[in-house]
């Protein structure tokens, strides 16, 4: 999950990345340098919603408040393009990482863009895996991420747990799960919001939103400053999961301490910081994006800390 300078607490599916973190192209070359023609689907899309530093800072800073150590072997289920899992393996000497994704085109394009930039060693410690991420077994990860709300996809209470129950048994005992997921009121209605990025708009469209049954139709589009437009460039049609159904859908699976990490705001715009801290209590805006970690407990702790409260207060 990434961030922006433009991410606003009423926008949803909005990106952490801060632009001020980004090298600014010289403001000519900006203006139309990108084109619908000219321009790549995959490099935009990690461009408006990832942010793998972020990402991996958030991973081990929860990791650590919990189990007191740095992970070493991260999972990262619905891997895509890979970007989080080699920055993963770049991140630390003995960092590995299990990318696994269903699409073997969407994985060939970040083999090639990513895994090409990694060195021998890296490339060692990198596995990509193509299938099902219910179903495809790994060495057991200190950390199992599945980011950008994939999980959205199993669109029922069954499909769900089923998937996170086999996110529990690819964990160590004594392993974090982490998810992100988005909500607010706005993301119930059919509008599209829209952010301005390096030589391009990212466009996140909600054609639809049944409230019967909680499923939600969205897409991402790029305009470009010549006019032209990738519509559709990834479509999403999935179920717009609460926090609450999540956290005890987790809990059903056999994780414990299940934990929502907030985004704090920018008081004077309103928008998102891109900081995530453990609360109980979040704002009922517009949009928001969160985390939500959750452990497989240690050998011999699954009894004693199955019912037990979380035990930090919210920060
Ligand atoms: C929203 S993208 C997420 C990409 C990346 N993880 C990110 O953070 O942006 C969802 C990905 O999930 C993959 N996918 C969908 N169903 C899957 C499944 N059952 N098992 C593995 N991958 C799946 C798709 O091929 C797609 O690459």
């Amino acid at each position: 999950m990434a961030t922006t300078q433009t991410r606003s607490k009423t926008l949803v599916k909005t990106s952490v990345k801060t632009a001020t973190k980004r090298k600014k192209k010289p403001a000519a070359k900006a203006k139309g340098w990108r084109t619908a023609r000219t321009s790549d689907r995959h490099e935009l899309y990690e461009l408006s919603v990832q942010e793998p530093s972020a990402e991996i800072a958030f991973m081990e800073r929860a990791f650590r408040e919990r189990f007191g150590r740095v992970p070493t072997v991260l999972r990262e289920d619905f891997c895509g393009t890979g970007f989080a899992s080699c920055a993963w393996v770049q991140h630390r000497r003995n960092n590995r990482a299990y990318g696994i994704d269903l699409c073997s085109k969407t994985m060939a394009w970040g083999k090639g863009r990513h895994g090409t930039a990694l060195t021998t060693d890296e490339c060692k410690r990198m596995q990509w895996i193509k299938g099902d991420v219910r179903s495809t077994p790994t060495e057991p990860a200190d950390v199992l991420a599945a980011l950008n709300f994939s999980y959205f996809l199993f669109k029922t209470r069954a499909g769900l747990l089923e998937y996170f129950r086999a996110a529990f048994s690819n964990l160590k005992q004594g392993g974090l799960f982490v998810l992100d997921a988005y909500g607010g009121y706005e993301s119930f209605s059919v509008i599209t919001e829209s952010r301005n990025l390096d030589g391009f708009t990212y466009l996140w469209d909600t054609e639809k939103y049944n409230p019967i049954t909680g499923e939600v139709l969205n897409h991402i589009h790029f305009k470009f400053p010549d006019g032209t437009e990738l519509r559709k460039a990834f479509t999403y049609d999935w179920r717009l999961w609460t926090l609450a159904e999540i956290q005890e859908t987790l809990i059903e699976a056999g994780f414990v301490r299940p934990a929502v990490y907030w985004e704090g705001t920018v008081k004077k715009t309103g928008e998102g910081d891109g900081v995530f801290r453990r609360k109980t209590v979040g704002e009922a805006c517009g949009g928001w994006i969160a985390y939500i970690v959750a452990e497989k407990p240690a050998a011999g702790q699954a009894k004693s800390t199955a019912k037990r409260p979380a035990r930090r207060s919210a920060r």
